[in-house]
């Protein structure tokens, strides 16, 4: 074989993998069937989303969306009760006219999950009411509990609805499982019914602009990825804050509290993004693959030493911008005597060549001062203390992703202070995607909605993906739940930073959080 074409065949091979293909933005047809319909999740994310979707005309044209749901509601009356949920979640882009033509689209069929209907099943009832295009691209959204869930699916099983003719995907909420095993056992449970390729495991935060952009980022310039490894980077932060509480979550945060609810899937994702090796390509299972090998080089903790790692706590009644707000045991459907918490510190250490001995920070909570989302990357100091005594006050370099709520890539450095005198100062180059594109943030679920329309998998959780987070989580819950016993809940107020313990933890080794106040 001529060597030239051995070297054209190797160059094609490897382009064929990193082929992103030219972005058509237009979706085909399809239905989406949203299982908990009338719920919290369908009225802020689900429909405000496919709603968004639809007055960006290019994007959604020729669908069906079905709300499911216990109520007994015609279709005419399940459009006027999500005409009033897009009023209130979508008021800034609501108007009659888009709604009435998106409302065409908008169906809905009473289900109970656990009692059999004679004689009338699903699929012959939405097979009349969707056109034959839709029936090939068929979408099941499954925003009810995990217990309701699973009966869902097994109806579906019954009603032949899974492969098949019907070949569908199916969209399962975060988290997971509750832990390992029983992420385990429900994906064991799933595989009964749907193939691995059609299911799409979803988090919102892989669909946030800027999260999505650290990989592009990191990859797409040459100049940081020298730099991008323990040798340089000193460490790096991970904050989650909120200011908001639990709403009217109670019964479900009860169950899961913050480590169930941010650590296991939001935060670990942001870990992944940060510390993985370069994919082999653009495509869904090379970077899944990096991510899987991220959260299994995770040093886990014990639950024994978990104390000594982390800092596990729940807010108290405080005060956020100039409002009383109560303490987590009193908010609805809350325990009066909760152990529940509602924040998290903690250090990890990734045991691999690029980042052995460089600390990733994290903390998130409920109720903190403020909401911001950010990733920290702390340079290490240069060798050498030139310019003198005022070097003592040099900040180090540092690369801020803020997620939200600007949407920013910060580079912090240090340059001369003009003037006749020699003063280091730290300035920051500043990149904001609204002023840079006059672009105002999207919905997360926009994304990651189409993609699962087009049967895009990259920003979806693999099921080892899953396992590997709740090997990492698993430990830090029960180490905190047998502690929580002897807890004296709840010890930071709402509206601080969190607690004491929270600034030992990354005092200790002579850091600091970065602070936002
Ligand atoms: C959800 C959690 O996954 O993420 C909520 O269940 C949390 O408790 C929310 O408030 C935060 O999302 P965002 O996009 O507002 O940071």
């Amino acid at each position: 074989m001529d060597i030239t074409n051995i070297a054209a065949d190797i160059d094609s091979q490897f382009l064929a993998k990193c082929d992103i293909p030219l972005e058509d933005n237009k979706v085909g047809a399809f239905c989406m069937l949203i299982f908990g319909g009338t719920g919290d999740l369908s009225c802020r994310k689900l429909l405000p989303t496919l709603y968004h979707l639809y007055q960006e005309e290019k994007l959604i044209s020729d669908f069906s969306i079905i709300g499911l749901g216990r109520r007994k509601m015609s279709h005419e009356e399940y459009r006027k009760y999500i005409r009033q949920a897009l009023v209130y979640f979508a008021s800034e882009s609501f108007n009659n006219k888009s709604y009435e033509q998106f409302a065409e689209r908008l169906l809905y069929i009473p289900f109970n999950s656990e009692v059999n209907e004679k004689g009338k099943s699903l699929c012959s009832c939405i097979s009349k009411l969707i056109t034959h295009k839709q029936h090939k691209n068929l979408l099941y959204y499954l925003a009810v509990s995990p217990k309701t869930a699973k009966s869902v699916i097994e109806k579906l099983g019954q009603y032949n609805m899974c492969k098949g003719d019907y070949n569908a995907k199916i969209i399962m909420e975060k988290p997971f499982g509750t832990d390992r095993e029983s992420a385990i056992e429900l994906n064991r449970f799933l595989l009964k019914y749907f193939d691995e390729y059609q299911i799409y495991r979803i988090d919102h935060y892989l669909g946030k602009d800027t999260v999505q952009n650290i990989i592009f980022f990191r990859f797409g310039n040459n100049i940081f990825e020298p730099l991008w490894n323990r040798r340089y980077i000193d460490h790096i932060q991970i904050t989650v804050a909120e200011d908001l509480g639990i709403g009217h979550r109670g019964a479900f945060y009860e169950q899961a509290g913050v480590i169930r609810d941010i650590v296991q899937n939001h935060i670990m994702q942001l870990i992944a993004l940060v510390a993985m090796e370069p994919p082999v390509g653009f495509e869904a299972d090379f970077i899944r693959d990096e991510k899987v090998k991220v959260f299994n080089s995770i040093r886990t903790m014990h639950k024994e030493s978990a104390a000594e790692f982390s800092v596990c706590w729940q807010y108290g009644a405080g005060n956020i911008g100039g409002v009383p707000v109560c303490g987590y045991r009193q908010e609805e459907h809350v325990s009066p005597d909760s152990n529940t918490p509602t924040f998290l510190a903690a250090k990890f250490y990734i045991d691999n060549w690029r980042w052995a001995g460089a600390p990733f920070y994290i903390r998130t909570g409920k109720r903190l001062s403020r909401r911001v989302t950010e990733i920290y990357v702390q340079f290490k100091q240069p060798p050498l203390r030139l310019f003198g005594r005022s070097c003592d006050s040099l900040s180090p370099n540092a690369l801020v992703f803020s997620i939200q709520p600007c949407e920013e890539i910060g580079l912090q450095l240090s340059i001369k202070y003009p003037g006749i005198g020699s003063l280091p100062q730290t300035i920051r180059m500043n990149f904001n995607y609204e002023k840079t594109f006059n672009f105002k943030a999207h919905l997360a679920y926009e994304r990651l909605i189409i993609d699962a329309i087009r049967s895009d998998l990259t920003l979806f959780a693999r099921q080892d993906g899953v396992e590997a987070m709740w090997a990492v989580a698993e430990p830090i819950i029960a180490g905190w739940q047998e502690r929580s016993l002897a807890q004296d809940y709840p010890n930071y107020a709402a509206g601080s930073w969190g607690p004491e313990a929270a600034f030992k933890l990354i005092e200790k080794d002579g850091r600091s959080w970065r602070g936002y106040d």
